[in-house]
């Protein structure tokens, strides 16, 4: 019958952090879940997802049909460059445990999450969904970049051997509320967010860590919530797709530092460190895809999103992950 859905249990992996916290206002505050649908927010405090006993008693406890797949270790440059390893071993050993376990208990659809960080270094501009293993990643990050890389080698892999329809999303740098706003181990954004709220309460100045002119194109983590949630109900592809503002969106670093100073109205001296790395210069990449989709879709401008960001952070100072 039209219009009827089926009812759908979806357990969202990584649900306390950045991205999840966005799609449970989405479907909770802002009235976004459907009737017959029911979400469930996971935190690595209900299961280790690196533990392959604990993925599979958290899938008996909630037999979720359809599962948004975000947990990960995660982190900023600065992690990347000090513990690749990890990101390769622990990435590896959630996203294993997540799709085979799906797979095993029947779930429909599985949307996991890669981003932009993982597509070879050496390429062409900009980016597409086609590109992702046409050659090696940018060094500072390979550990994740090739972690994340199988899960798509998994999807597409499951898809031919058990016609699985598991799929993933790419997007782009993500911020908003309940980011990590470390300042060594966050990614560049929030940590500029919480350097810029120290300086400004300590009347010193903002060292930005780099020249300023690495190119980066920045998602809003409740616009990435709403496309992830039309991704798994009506994006039927095995194929990833990038979620990102389009190709013109790109700014630099240092857009990126004055969107945050005049956020927090700092008027302090703000100060390059150039002896600290850029990472990868530029990964410019195609929405082109999702507006063949979306071509309506109406990303929230990047001022008042950034604005948003810094207040909720200075309201929640006391609680925020830092
Ligand atoms: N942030 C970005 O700029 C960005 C860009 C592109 C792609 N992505 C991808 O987007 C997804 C969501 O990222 P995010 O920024 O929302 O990350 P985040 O804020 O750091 O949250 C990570 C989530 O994963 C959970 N987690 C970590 N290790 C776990 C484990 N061993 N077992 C179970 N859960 C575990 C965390 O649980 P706890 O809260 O209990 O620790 C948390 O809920 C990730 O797949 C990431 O790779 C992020």
């Amino acid at each position: 019958m039209e219009g009827e859905t089926k009812p759908m249990r979806v357990l969202v992996t990584g649900g306390s952090g950045l991205v999840g916290k966005a799609i449970e206002r989405v479907v909770k505050q802002e009235g976004g879940a459907r009737e017959g649908e029911e979400w469930i927010f996971l935190s690595s405090k209900e299961a280790d997802l690196t533990n392959a006993a604990e993925t599979r008693a958290i899938f008996e406890k909630h037999r979720p049909t359809h599962i948004i797949h975000l947990a990960a270790k995660v982190g900023g440059l600065f992690l990347h460059l000090r513990e690749n390893l990890d990101f390769w071993k622990k990435n590896l050993s959630i996203n294993e445990n997540v799709l085979q376990t799906a797979h095993e208990f029947d779930v429909a659809k599985v949307v996991s999450c890669l981003s932009t960080c993982i597509f070879p270094d050496k390429t062409t501009y900009p980016i597409d969904e086609t590109m992702i293993h046409n050659g090696p990643p940018h060094e500072s990050n390979w550990g994740y970049a090739y972690a994340k890389r199988m899960v798509d080698v998994h999807n597409r892999a499951c898809f031919k051997q058990h016609g699985r329809r598991y799929t993933a999303v790419i997007p782009t740098n993500i911020f908003g509320p309940h980011d990590n706003f470390s300042i060594e181990d966050g990614h560049v954004l929030p940590a500029l967010v919480h350097k810029t709220y120290k300086a400004k309460r300590d009347g010193t100045a903002l060292e930005v860590w780099g020249c300023g002119q690495g190119l980066r194109q920045f998602i809003f983590s409740v616009d990435l919530a709403r496309l992830c949630v039309w991704v798994l109900r009506e994006y039927d592809e095995i194929e990833p797709i990038i979620l990102s503002v389009g190709e013109e969106e790109e700014m630099t670093i240092k857009d990126v530092a004055n969107a945050i100073v005049d956020a927090f109205e700092f008027t302090g001296p703000v100060n390059y460190d150039t002896s600290k790395s850029d990472g990868q210069l530029k990964k410019t990449a195609s929405n082109a895809k999702l507006r063949r989709y979306l071509p309506n879709f109406t990303f929230t401008p990047f001022h008042a999103a950034v604005k948003e960001t810094c207040d909720w952070f200075a309201n929640n100072y006391s609680v925020a992950r830092k």
